[in-house]
């Protein structure tokens, strides 16, 4: 058979409606499964330094240092693949007015497939941070990831989220 009929034949197979749909499914089933918890004692250090080491900001921190930072903030929410660790947020917050985040991070091998919108969300929709007025958060390499996320510029390396008062 000539090579053009070939062609022929598997542009048309790709474009069945059937096929789409059966591909779109794969591309569904091979998407991570992640979880997300925000129970701090479920962190395993060694592998949040390793996560943290992929920034620029971070990459120098101990242990000792990594294990103070956890346990004086506020929330801290992980997200996991299997025992992976993936992605993490820490939220430092007076409960009723402000809330920081720090060190939104997520492993290079999980970017761009919704990690980072999910954590940003489960802390700003977490509960305990429901009367929450203002987030806020500094990030100099990230600024047009969360203003996908309805977060607003602010000079310098400021961005801001302000809860609508009802
Ligand atoms: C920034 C970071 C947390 C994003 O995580 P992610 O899981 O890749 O992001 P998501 O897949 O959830 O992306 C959410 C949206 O932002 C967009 N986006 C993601 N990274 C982006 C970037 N660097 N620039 C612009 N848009 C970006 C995505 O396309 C997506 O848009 P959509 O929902 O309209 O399709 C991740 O790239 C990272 O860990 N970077 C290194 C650490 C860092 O810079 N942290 C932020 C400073 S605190």
């Amino acid at each position: 058979m000539h090579i053009l009929s070939l062609f022929r034949i598997l542009i048309h197979i790709l474009n069945n409606p059937k096929w789409k749909v059966a591909m779109s499914a794969l591309k569904f089933s091979a998407e991570p499964k992640v979880r997300l918890t925000d129970d701090a004692r479920a962190i395993d250090f060694d592998q949040l330094r390793a996560l943290q080491s992929e920034t620029t900001w971070a990459q120098d921190r101990t242990l000792f240092d990594l294990q103070r930072a956890v346990a004086a903030s506020d929330l801290v929410i992980t997200a996991w693949h299997g025992s992976t660790l993936v992605g993490c947020v820490r939220v430092l917050s007076d409960f009723v007015y402000r809330a920081v985040l720090c060190d939104v991070i997520v492993h290079p091998a999980y970017r761009r497939q919704g990690i980072g919108r999910m954590l940003v969300e489960e802390a700003t929709s977490h509960p305990r941070l429901s009367r929450v007025q203002k987030f806020t958060l500094l990030t100099a390499s990230a600024r047009a990831f969360y203003e996908r996320l309805g977060w607003k510029r602010y000079p310098g390396e400021g961005m801001v989220l302000e809860r609508d008062q009802q």
